[in-house]
């Protein structure tokens, strides 16, 4: 394990909410090597006491943050106030940390990758064994997404850059690897033949807050369907990979999302819905639309099609959405209905069809829906009704910050649960077909109250495990 971490962006959002946290909490539990250092890299001009100082008052209130663990974190860094723009500058400071094998995170907007890999090589920290780690969003498109991954490239090979997406790092997500190749019946009924459509949804009350410039740019599209919807879709559509070591998962991954249907101009009113919130109440309090002259999204609905044996005609319906009523994140499986209904109760068109939801978060709930007639007198035990077979975990386990596991797996070189480079190539090409078809077509950008489940025209897309809160398919 490398027991160098230099933190490019360190005094950024992503550091302050998650990264040093996990980095407390993993000390705290002594999942660190002892020699564990932390060299943090900012704009802002603070000497190693000054940085300290700001970082011990944003994470203190953690609670592991007692216990010393977090004087120990403390002591552990170094800060230098580096000009990320400017790779000499990097190479001249950093230089010296290159006596290690390290690993470098850039948590910082994509245009400073360049830089920061030129600096970094030429300090001699991109040799050996050193790695690489980037966040999202890598690129705005496949063009970009190639610049950037040349520039990568002239400075290391593709098994020491490790590409984040947090979805990955969490446990419920894992779960779902853990579900269908831990179990021979799911894999039975896993396909065009048994399943009717699958709905993955990733609802936030959470505004765009503070990054409207960023959102401006991306939009919900490039923001959570290029990544996060699409990781899970891949999880959740891939042929059981061989071994469960990286380039097996990752080549199956990446075979589903080259599969993605592109999405044509002609089917885009049928298939997409854009949406962004205006003024609303979310969780009984007001909160203010988001307003901003450009065309940004912070809803998508989308209708997938993976072209291959196993889904050919399957729907995947993707909906993600910021200021929504309630916070979810889930995946559900429609079965089809029973081929030959021979009961008179309920009548066919009101029996129920099985179904299988996963919640992610913020519950962990794992449902499967069923008919049955457990709860019935002997005279009516074939008159049917809908049963739930449920898993929870209650209450839900304190799950570790996504970013706990990312960065223990970084530190091992366990590129797993990371995104390779093709995988991302095979995410742009599908996002692209999508926002040039809107683009083509003009697609209208309709605007929903903060609080509500995105825009009127979106109804048919959302889960009927929704229905509850006045809205979703019946
Ligand atoms: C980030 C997006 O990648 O994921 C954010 O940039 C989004 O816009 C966040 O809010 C959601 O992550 P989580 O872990 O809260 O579901």
């Amino acid at each position: 394990m490398h027991d160098t971490l230099l933190l490019f962006g360190a005094t950024g959002d992503l550091a302050q909410r998650y990264l040093f946290p996990s980095l407390l909490h993993l000390l705290h539990d002594r999942l660190l090597p002892p020699d564990f250092r932390v060299v943090a890299i900012g704009r802002s001009s603070h000497d190693d006491t000054g940085f300290r100082d700001w970082l011990r008052a944003r994470i203190a209130d953690d609670d592991d943050a007692s216990a010393g663990a977090l004087d120990d974190l403390l002591q552990r860094i170094r800060y230098h106030a580096v000009d990320l723009n400017d790779p000499d500058a990097i190479a001249a400071t950093l230089s010296a940390y290159a006596d290690r094998p390290s690993v470098s995170y850039l948590s910082t907007p994509p245009d400073l990758f360049g830089p920061a890999c030129l600096g970094l090589k030429a300090a001699g920290l991109l040799e050996g064994s050193s790695r690489l780690v980037l966040e999202k969003p890598i690129g705005r498109d496949l063009p970009s997404a190639r610049d950037i991954d040349a520039t990568l490239k002239a400075a290391l090979d593709e098994s020491r850059i490790f590409r984040i997406d947090h979805y990955l790092g969490k446990a419920p997500v894992q779960n779902l690897l853990a579900l269908r190749f831990g179990n021979t019946m799911m894999e039975a009924v896993w396909d065009r033949r048994w399943i009717e459509s699958v709905d993955i949804l990733v609802a936030e009350t959470a505004g765009v807050d503070g990054r409207e410039g960023y959102y401006a740019h991306y939009g919900a599209l490039r923001d959570m369907v290029q990544n996060h919807m699409l990781q899970l879709l891949a999880l959740i559509a891939m042929e059981p990979p061989a071994a469960m070591d990286a380039d097996s998962v990752r080549d199956e991954k990446c075979k589903v999302l080259r599969a993605l249907r592109p999405m044509a101009p002609s089917c885009t009113a049928a298939d997409s819905v854009r949406g962004r919130y205006g003024d609303g109440v979310v969780d009984g309090r007001a909160a203010h639309g988001f307003e901003h002259e450009g065309n940004a999204e912070t809803f998508v609905a989308l209708r997938a099609y993976i072209d291959n044996w196993r889904w050919a005609g399957v729907p995947f319906r993707l909906v993600t959405g910021k200021r929504m009523p309630s916070r979810a994140t889930e995946v559900v499986v429609s079965f089809k209905p029973v081929s030959h209904w021979v009961f008179e109760r309920p009548r066919r068109d009101r029996a129920r069809p099985n179904r299988l939801r996963m919640r992610l978060q913020p519950e962990e709930t794992i449902e499967l829906g069923l008919m049955g007639s457990l709860a019935a007198p002997e005279w009516g035990a074939t008159e049917l009704q809908p049963m739930s077979l449920d898993l929870s975990m209650s209450p839900t386990p304190n799950r570790r910050i996504a970013y706990e596991r990312l960065m223990v797996d970084a530190l091992k070189g366990d590129q797993t649960l990371f995104v390779r480079d093709d995988e991302v190539e095979a995410a742009w090409r599908f996002i692209d077909s999508v926002s040039d078809a809107w683009r083509e077509c003009d697609a209208p950008l309709h605007a929903y109250p903060a609080g509500s489940w995105g825009p009127a025209q979106a109804a048919e897309f959302l889960p009927t495990t929704l229905a509850g809160n006045g809205r979703g398919r019946s």
